[in-house]
């Protein structure tokens, strides 16, 4: 049967434009003509959704999120109660929550192994609904890194979480190499590393380099054999422009990056993945639950310079995608980095591009996803007012569908 969907304003990111008065065509999970709403007779008794008062979107993507994390728990101490359970039940609340708010796909970028490849799998099997989701492993970390257990007695940590000794903490370019490959062998779409310290976790700095060139060009190399593409953690100046020379995909945070790591991003046709909505929350809300005052002196310390510096790429015409790192921050806000996307520097269709056609080209996904063309993945959203006018529209989404079936419809569009 043939779903119309007949869309009042359609923004389908092929370009910066709007067209007024379309109809999809919908069959199965995938969209099969877009035509003008004059051009098509819709049978009587055909199923419809009218969106014909609505702007019609794209399903969003978030290229950086943790579905296992809770925004009110991140505090690196919760990570020693953290068990594999506890982390799926969150999952299966958080993908919900991010699919309501519109994000038809996530790129989850690190959690406990290998939480997302088995949460994208019961989300592909129809166990439970949420977004399509390009899975990573465990971020891979050097000891001591950003993504170890680090302040605790020797005794505790390494009896802690075994795990990670396997598929997440590598030292040297043989270990890196091994790491690429168990994650490859356990399933996951992507590779995350993290390049440089953080400001989330304990004793490192976010500024300073952690692997080295080689490890990284190794992880780079490894992941890109396996048909992997690889994402690097990286807020410090040096550690941007090492992974970038490395031929990493995207780099995430990019906080302090400077001219010249703008220009390499741009010859090498790396994407930015800033998430610039995480500095409010860590400020305002974490510290609340208990957030060590370590972490929120190194979240002053990149903060707002993240933001600043987000605009110089900007300028500068570095590939930007959307990313978030919700998990950090409550899972389903994660269009309120739209704000400052547009506040620093782009334009609202240039910001809903970075959320859209570059994420999926980002996740390797063009051929499904980003676009709303003939032959894509029938994800597709609603708002009741222009995004091109007010970008924070995005906020409220009043209408999910993912793959032909409908999750959210807040303005009855649905009709029999
Ligand atoms: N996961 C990141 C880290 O711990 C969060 C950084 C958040 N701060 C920011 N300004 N984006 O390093």
């Amino acid at each position: 049967p043939v779903v119309y969907v007949k869309a009042g304003h359609l923004f389908d990111a092929t370009s910066d434009n709007l067209r007024d008065n379309v109809v999809l065509t919908v069959e199965g999970e995938r969209i099969t003509k877009i035509v003008p709403a004059a051009e098509v007779s819709i049978p009587a008794g055909a199923k419809v959704v009218d969106l014909s008062q609505d702007w019609v979107l794209p399903g969003l993507i978030d290229c950086h999120v943790h579905l296992e994390s809770r925004a009110d728990e991140y505090n690196p101490i919760n990570e020693v109660r953290m068990t594999p359970f506890k982390g799926a039940f969150n999952g299966v609340v958080n993908a919900k929550a991010t699919l309501m708010a519109g994000f038809t796909s996530v790129r989850d970028v690190g959690s406990q192994p290998f939480f997302a490849v088995d949460l994208r799998n019961a989300i592909n099997s129809g166990l439970i609904p949420g977004p399509r989701v390009v899975a990573s492993g465990p971020p891979i970390s050097i000891t001591g890194g950003h993504g170890d257990m680090n302040g605790f007695a020797p005794a505790v940590s390494n009896w802690m979480y075994p795990a990670e000794k396997d598929f997440q903490i590598a030292d040297g370019p043989d270990e890196v190499r091994r790491v690429v490959r168990e994650q490859v062998k356990y399933g996951v779409d992507v590779i995350k590393i993290l390049a440089t310290g953080g400001v989330l976790s304990a004793g490192d700095k976010p500024g300073a380099e952690q692997f080295t060139y080689e490890e990284l060009k190794v992880a780079a190399d490894e992941a890109h054999r396996a048909g992997r593409k690889i994402a690097a953690h990286a807020h410090g100046t040096q550690g941007i422009k090492d992974a970038v020379r490395a031929g990493i995909d995207s780099i995430e945070h990019g906080s302090l990056i400077d001219d010249e790591g703008i220009q390499l991003m741009k010859e090498h046709g790396t994407y930015l993945d800033a998430d610039i909505y995480n500095d409010d929350y860590i400020l305002q809300e974490a510290p609340k639950f208990g957030l060590p005052q370590e972490m929120v002196d190194k979240e002053k310390s990149v903060g707002r310079l993240q933001r600043e510096n987000f605009a110089k790429a900007v300028k500068a015409g570095v590939k930007i995608t959307f990313g978030t790192d919700a998990g950090v921050y409550p899972h389903g806000d994660n269009a309120k980095q739209f704000h400052y996307m547009v506040k620093f520097g782009m334009t609202p269709a240039g910001a809903i591009h970075a959320a859209t056609s570059s994420a999926a080209d980002l996740i390797d996904r063009s051929k499904d996803v980003g676009t709303l063309e003939a032959g894509k993945y029938a994800d597709l959203i609603a708002v009741t007012s222009n995004p091109l006018d007010k970008i924070e529209t995005l906020e409220h989404v009043s209408f999910v569908m993912k793959g032909g079936k409908v999750y959210k419809d807040e303005v009855g569009a649905e009709k029999q």
